[in-house]
């Protein structure tokens, strides 16, 4: 009994102390504090073709080669003969690497009209399944593969078409949205009836292991489903299905945040991506196929490899804000905030502190999103539900590092199938609970969108 309260008193002490740091850290003035450095401590300075490619400052030897490994395993071609390395490929697949898709770490290009797919892929399923995920469509199963091996078919050839849109801005400077339209065309067998796709383009991999190491009471801090606080943005956190530890688990990666860990994606894109088999995902995504045979039955990557590339992308750091004192800049930044923008890409939060990984642990990170789906309105609608995420739902996008995307991609193609050009077109896609905010922005001066988008470059 006496001990018992002893214990209370001691827990209550260590409550009240935890309690007066966190406060501590949050009474700042968020304006004050440095956002030069997007990624805490995992922040570089390097704003060339590379940006996105940089291991984390402060890692072990050990931890070093690592990432090493990971980064060779994430530029490996994979091929179709037995006598070579990286064997394994297909039989069907969308692309050979990961890096043909995260290209340069960044993201991938929406296709033009009439050209094949590269980095931008289709899910396809009918209805959901028992835990409400897609449900696999008959003789598709959750992916379309537009690629085969020789001597076997592909699933389909998807091809794009854009209808285009043109508006304009009250002082008369003008901007178009296109809206995609795919077509499935020779499937290899007759396409079920009422089957449901989404379109989704490669996204940036950097950061990803401080977007892990945010905690999950932050992020669900930020969630107010029914709009309590009538600001009309509600967001929601989405919940996937880990496979390794058989549960349901918040989600925080891909466009729907539907995915709850890297190594599962990371698993998920060898299989589904690239038709190579793994200790998690071990069964071809042919599998039930005529193109299937035992010979592709067998696990095709080394678990080792795997672990490799997952620690590879958990390592990349975040590049650093480049004139982030700049006055137009800040102007930018205050607009950005005024007008809501920062009601959805949350500008900061601290990771938590993970003994395995001094690294991620206890960092002022600044991604610019809350990690939560929000409905953005019927034009980006996939109508297509993932788990939590109904079809107008989408992931609020980390910011941090998009200004360098031009820079390492060659393009500023944004949103989740890549159908916006700059981020204007970006910014006036957004509908739903981002109505508001979209207005908000079309009513402002020249003067003060080419503020905000200035701010969206020094990210
Ligand atoms: C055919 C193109 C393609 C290939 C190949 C590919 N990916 Fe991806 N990757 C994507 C797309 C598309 C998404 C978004 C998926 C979604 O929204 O569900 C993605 C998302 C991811 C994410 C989550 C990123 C985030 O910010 O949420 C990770 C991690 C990832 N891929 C790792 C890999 C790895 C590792 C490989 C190689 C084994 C790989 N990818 C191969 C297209 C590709
Ligand atoms: C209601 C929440 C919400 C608000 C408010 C909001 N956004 Fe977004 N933003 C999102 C979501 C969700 C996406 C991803 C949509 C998609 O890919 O279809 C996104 C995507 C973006 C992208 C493209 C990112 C990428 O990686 O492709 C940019 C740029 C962007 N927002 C800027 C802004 C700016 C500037 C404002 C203020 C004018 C704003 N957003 C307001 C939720 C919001």
């Amino acid at each position: 009994m006496c001990k018992a309260w002893y214990n209370n008193i001691i827990f209550i002490f260590c409550v009240l102390f935890l309690c007066f740091c966190r406060k501590a850290e949050e009474i700042k003035n968020e304006d004050d504090l440095n956002d030069w450095y997007s990624g805490g401590k995992q922040t570089v300075f390097i704003n060339g073709s590379n940006a996105f490619s940089q291991s984390f400052n402060g890692m072990s030897e050990l931890k070093l080669q690592q990432h090493e490994i990971g980064d060779k395993g994430f530029a490996a071609v994979f091929n179709s003969d037995p006598n070579q390395l990286n064997y394994g490929l297909g039989p069907i697949f969308n692309n050979v690497s990961c890096g043909s898709c995260h290209i340069g770490d960044g993201r991938g290009k929406a296709p033009n009209i009439g050209e094949p797919l590269s980095s931008l892929l289709l899910r396809i399923s009918s209805g959901n399944d028992i835990n409400n995920g897609p449900q696999d469509a008959q003789g598709f199963g959750g992916q379309l593969q537009q690629r085969a091996i020789l001597g076997t078919n592909a699933e389909c050839i998807i091809t794009v078409n854009y209808t285009e849109n043109a508006f304009q801005f009250a002082d008369g400077e003008t901007y178009s949205l296109r809206t995609p339209v795919y077509t499935l065309n020779n499937p290899y067998t007759t396409l079920p009836a009422g089957y449901l796709i989404s379109a989704r383009m490669a996204t940036p991999v950097f950061g990803l292991g401080l977007l892990e190491a945010i905690s999950e009471t932050d992020i669900l801090k930020n969630a107010d489903e029914l709009d309590v606080n009538g600001d009309g943005i509600s967001g929601k956190a989405n919940y996937g299905y880990n496979v390794i530890e058989n549960k349901k688990q918040l989600g925080r990666f891909g466009w729907k945040a539907a995915m709850p860990t890297i190594i599962q994606q990371s698993a998920g894109a060898y299989n589904q991506d690239m038709g190579v088999t793994n200790f998690i995902f071990p069964i071809e995504s042919s599998y039930g196929q005529p193109q299937y045979t035992l010979s592709n039955g067998k696990k095709d990557l080394a678990d080792s490899t795997l672990s490799a590339v997952a620690f590879y992308i958990k390592t990349l750091a975040v590049p650093g804000r480049r004139d982030a004192n700049n006055e137009e800049v800040k102007k930018g930044k205050n607009i950005f905030k005024q007008i809501g923008c920062a009601k959805c890409h949350i500008q900061t939060f601290i990771t938590q502190t993970n003994m395995t990984s001094p690294e991620t642990s206890n960092q002022r990170i600044f991604p610019y999103t809350d990690m939560l789906v929000h409905d953005m309105g019927n034009g980006l609608a996939d109508n297509r539900n993932d788990y939590n995420a109904t079809g107008n739902e989408w992931r609020t996008s980390p910011l941090w590092g998009i200004g360098l995307t031009n820079i390492v991609n060659g393009h500023n193609n944004f949103l989740h199938d890549g159908r916006a050009r700059n981020f204007i077109e970006a910014i006036m896609w957004h509908s739903g609970e981002a109505d508001a905010t979209k207005n908000n922005f079309k009513n402002l001066s020249k003067t003060e969108r080419d503020a905000v988008i200035k701010f969206l470059n020094s990210l």
